[in-house]
């Protein structure tokens, strides 16, 4: 009967929030409540949550209901699918939407650049980057989710935590600028995805220590256009484009791939260079030590000044500063 608790033994378990739960939808996992040290099945996968079965865990206090950890994927199926309403709830403690947050657009990007992609970006992914951009740009600006997300950000250079982490930080720098949600979303499509010509590019050159030939430059700095091309088959507005392609243009001019240079670059371009910049800088990689967040602007405010957009750059640190990062 559903609803009715029955015993199960074996398996491993995760918590979860009864909250993550919503009515009236349903995952293809088990959920389980805790008795008496025993785990015991509380509705089965596929039925349905019902507004009952949520108040009763509520009356009873129940704070935690228990999923299988072989269902874990199949949960975070169930999040993804559902992450707008999940970021929305604001009797969510933010730090669990945070986390919540991390690890879905952590495993989409994962799966976006580690599983090859066909001769360009599917339908099928692009959907779900979109989705999850336009779930969560509302969230990045909500006072606090930032502070509680810096807690998570990796420093352990990756290309697809790098992404999200520079969408993070480019929605940051964007929405103080008063600018509207579809121009946000744009440009948080081509910050998540700036770097996706990378996938293209051999990881011997990507992590290659010391400096690269004059053939191995041209084929790193081709990723710019490669990642343009890579997008082709999906509607990216020009905002979007213009990232992912500009993304290593500087103000002076000394950038790549066309040595555009000041008011010529879009603004979207100018802040997620700037996000690029500051994540690259506080990562650890193969061949360069992680700078804290105060180094990092400190030189991008020296040696690099330069290159950036120095409103932007205000922007950032004082994004950074609400956040508790510096
Ligand atoms: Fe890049």
């Amino acid at each position: 009967m559903p609803g009715e608790p029955r015993e199960v033994t074996d398996g491993y378990y995760f918590p979860v929030s009864p909250l993550l739960l919503f009515p009236r939808t349903r995952g293809k996992f088990g959920v389980y409540v805790k008795l008496n040290e025993q785990y015991r099945l509380y509705a089965h996968p596929d039925e349905p949550f019902s507004d009952d079965q949520r108040r009763k865990l509520y009356e009873n206090g129940v704070t935690e209901v228990y999923v299988l950890g072989r269902q874990r994927r199949q949960f975070q199926n169930y999040l993804e699918t559902h992450l707008g309403g999940v970021l929305d709830n604001d009797n969510l403690p933010m730090s669990e939407r945070s986390e919540i947050f991390h690890s879905v657009s952590t495993s989409i990007m994962r799966e976006a650049f580690e599983t090859k992609l066909p001769v360009t970006l599917d339908k099928e992914r692009f959907e779900r980057i979109f989705q999850l951009v336009t779930a969560s740009t509302r969230f990045l600006h909500k006072g606090g989710s930032l502070k509680s997300l810096a807690k998570l950000i990796s420093h352990d250079y990756k290309t697809y935590s790098h992404c999200v982490q520079v969408f993070v930080f480019t929605s940051a720098i964007l929405y103080s600028y008063g600018r509207e949600d579809d121009f946000l979303v744009q440009a948080g499509m081509g910050a998540i995805l700036h770097d996706i010509g990378k996938t293209l590019i051999p990881k011997e050159i990507l992590n290659k220590p010391g400096s690269l030939s004059i053939r191995e430059r041209e084929m790193l700095e081709a990723h710019p256009v490669r990642g343009v091309a890579l997008c082709a088959q999906v509607p990216l507005s020009q905002d979007a484009l213009n990232v992912i392609l500009f993304h290593h243009e500087a103000m002076d001019g000394s950038g790549y791939p066309t040595g555009l240079s000041g008011e010529a670059i879009p603004l979207a371009v100018r802040a997620a260079s700037l996000a690029n910049a500051y994540d690259r800088l506080t990562s650890e990689k193969p061949f360069a030590k992680a700078l804290t967040p105060f180094e990092a602007l400190s030189a991008m405010r020296g040696e690099m000044a330069g290159q950036f957009d120095q409103e932007a750059l205000k922007r950032l640190v004082m994004v950074l500063s609400g956040a508790e990062v510096i």
